[in-house]
């Protein structure tokens, strides 16, 4: 079967966007055939380039959702892609975006604690003891849609925003991937507003 083609939207550096680059070869059942930044110059756009992939800077300033999610469909439709990441992406897509395709979005907490923007600090400042990483579908919420993989990593006492953010990446990465493979394999079907997942040799959907 021909590997699924992914669209990945980022916003910044890009380490999840390279994870995806690095594993979508060979066998693996997808190919990043296009990578859409909101922002210009960000790293992520370096090293979409250093891998061969075309990009794209969409800036969602002064545009309507609407406007914005159509924009955005209508790259990824050009170029024929059948799955989307969100890779650090920090924008929230629309309706209008969603529909048509699977959408996947990596965030650094155990969902659904600390959705939206800073979910490590938010962890951080209400004093959890297990912070972690969570891949779902995007749904028409913030951090709502069904959950696919999560992992979990252990908060220590003199943890800041930065020390902890770094230990949780690596399982962020790994669960992203693992994700993507599930999604592109066909693996994943959502019932009742969750996500089953026919798990794989050494597949789990928790890790930590
Ligand atoms: C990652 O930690 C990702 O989970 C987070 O932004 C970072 C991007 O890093 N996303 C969100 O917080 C979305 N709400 P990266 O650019 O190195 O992949």
């Amino acid at each position: 079967m021909n590997p699924k083609r992914v669209g990945v939207l980022v916003s910044g550096r890009g380490s999840n966007l390279q994870a995806l680059l690095d594993a979508c070869v060979g066998e693996f059942p997808a190919r990043v055939v296009r990578v859409i930044s909101n922002i210009p110059g960000v790293y992520a756009l370096e090293r979409a380039a250093a891998a061969g992939v075309p990009t794209t800077v969409i800036s969602h300033r002064g545009k309507e959702r609407a406007a914005y999610d159509a924009e955005l469909r209508a790259v990824l439709e050009a170029d024929g892609v059948d799955i989307v990441c969100l890779a650090g992406f920090m924008r929230v897509v629309g309706a209008g975006f969603l529909g048509g395709w699977p959408v996947l979005n990596v965030h650094p907490a155990l969902l659904p604690a600390f959705p939206g923007m800073h979910g490590v600090r938010q962890a951080i400042e209400y004093g959890v003891v297990q912070a972690g990483a969570t891949v779902h579908l995007v749904d028409a919420g913030v951090d709502t849609g069904p959950i696919l993989a999560q992992g979990s990593v252990a908060v220590k006492a003199d943890d800041t925003e930065e020390s902890l953010a770094a230990r949780i990446l690596p399982l962020e990465h790994k669960l992203l991937v693992q994700a993507l493979r599930q999604v592109a394999e066909g693996r994943v079907v959502v019932r009742g507003g969750r996500a089953v997942v026919e798990l794989g040799v050494g597949e789990r959907r928790w890790w930590g």
